[in-house]
């Protein structure tokens, strides 16, 4: 939104990381759009960093409240495991760990506004990120009368100049100011991007990975894992109950310990761009590789490719933007309703960077009937059956060949 709209912007709640970017968001918006108080939201998604000095660096730079906010657990339970039962992958590959955190985000940040009788609120993403359509839509569908600030898409400073305009305003230059890379990290993930990255050609250097171990360093011996699921939520590691919190831990010190769980794509952008992205995501693909599994045990045929459909749409969505949107719920309808059946135990063994399934089972819903699959003497298929099946199954088939012999 342009200066000369917000101008009468009076209390606005900042979407805060802790960053440069965000940090000088707050004398920005003082000085130059002229906003009477910052109020700064961090949201805590179990990325690991520590809270209490990102929560002083706002106040430093300028916030009149600081707030920081444990988002953990509603991250896994309405965001995560959703996705899980969704199987969603962007593009077949990138479990979408950044973006199912922005509509959690938005949907605090709006809430915040309200309590504290804030007539705006602001975020630090660019102009050309997808980050910026993912909060600018759920805002705008949570809380129509609330202004979007966006600065950093308005201020056309590059990084340098970014960093200058903080120092100016007593905001340190970021720690490592050789740091080239942008990472954006969570529970279920980081991404890093930036710096020597953008070269596509480029092999990412080890030292841009924290949450998996790179193949040289990981145990020589294979380690056997087993999932529970139950209606499709994974409950269980290795016959230990856990909660949603616990078990996506669990899942990545596993995975991150045998080195799987890396990604290296080129992945299209909302914005009509092409970016190189790299990610680790390692409990989170390792969960949707087992439970993609459970399901084809455990759903009938059709409903499985059809879901398929469903799946590659909802990661669609979420990664453009369209939380709460109405594609999203009709979707979630069909998706619940093909849970229900999915329970059951699978199990993968993890060794260099591989999760390999070797076994899954489900003994309250499994659709594998032995007496039907078995080559053994208790086979009960009607083999003579399959004759008139083909007869009919294969009647376009001859027609249309014999229509193209004679023409
Ligand atoms: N491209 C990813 C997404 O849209 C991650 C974006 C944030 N990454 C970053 N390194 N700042 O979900």
């Amino acid at each position: 939104m342009a200066q000369e709209q917000v101008a009468r912007a009076k209390r606005v709640v900042l979407a805060y990381s802790g960053g440069v970017d965000t940090s000088v968001c707050i004398p920005y918006l003082k000085q130059e759009w002229g906003v009477e108080e910052v109020i700064t939201f961090a949201a805590d998604l179990g990325q690991g960093d520590e809270l209490e000095p990102i929560r002083r660096k706002a106040l430093d730079s300028g916030a009149s409240q600081s707030i920081v906010g444990d988002l953990i657990d509603p991250f896994i339970r309405e965001f995560a495991f959703p996705a899980i039962r969704a199987n969603a992958l962007y593009e077949g590959r990138y479990p979408l760990s950044t973006a199912l955190a922005r509509p959690l985000i938005a949907r605090r940040l709006v809430e915040v506004a309200r309590e504290l009788g804030a007539d705006a609120v602001a975020h630090g993403c660019t102009g050309k990120g997808n980050d910026q359509v993912r909060f600018d839509v759920a805002i705008g569908a949570l809380a129509p009368d609330l202004k979007v600030l966006t600065p950093a898409r308005e201020w056309a400073m590059s990084r340098e100049e970014t960093i200058a305009y903080g120092e100016r305003c007593g905001i340190p230059a970021p720690v490592s100011k050789k740091n080239p890379y942008s990472i954006d990290l969570n529970l279920l993930g980081r991404s890093i991007e930036a710096g020597p990255l953008e070269d596509p050609m480029v092999e990412p250097p080890e030292e841009v990975f924290a949450m998996t171990r790179s193949i040289s360093d990981t145990p020589d011996e294979p380690q056997v894992v087993e999932i529970a699921f139950e209606q499709g939520n994974p409950v269980a590691i290795d016959g230990l109950a856990l909660d949603p919190v616990s078990l996506i831990r669990r899942a990545n010190e596993l995975a991150g310990l045998h080195g799987f769980g890396r990604l290296d794509i080129i992945e299209n952008r909302v914005v009509g761009i092409k970016s190189r992205e790299i990610y680790e995501t390692p409990g989170l693909l390792l969960l949707i590789r087992a439970h993609q599994e459970l399901e084809s045990l455990t759903l009938a045929a059709d409903v499985v490719r059809y879901k398929r459909q469903i799946e590659s749409s909802w990661a669609d969505l979420v990664y453009q933007g369209l939380w709460f949107g109405p594609l999203k719920q009709a979707l979630d309808g069909f998706l619940d309703c093909t849970q229900a059946t999915v329970n059951g135990v699978v199990r993968l063994r993890l060794h260099k960077g591989n999760a390999v399934v070797i076994g899954r089972s489900s003994s309250s819903d499994s659709l594998y009937v032995p007496a039907m699959a078995t080559y053994g003497s208790d086979d009960r298929f009607d083999h003579r059956a399959a004759e008139g099946f083909i007869y009919v199954w294969g009647m376009p088939t001859r027609l249309w060949a014999a229509s193209q012999r004679q023409a």
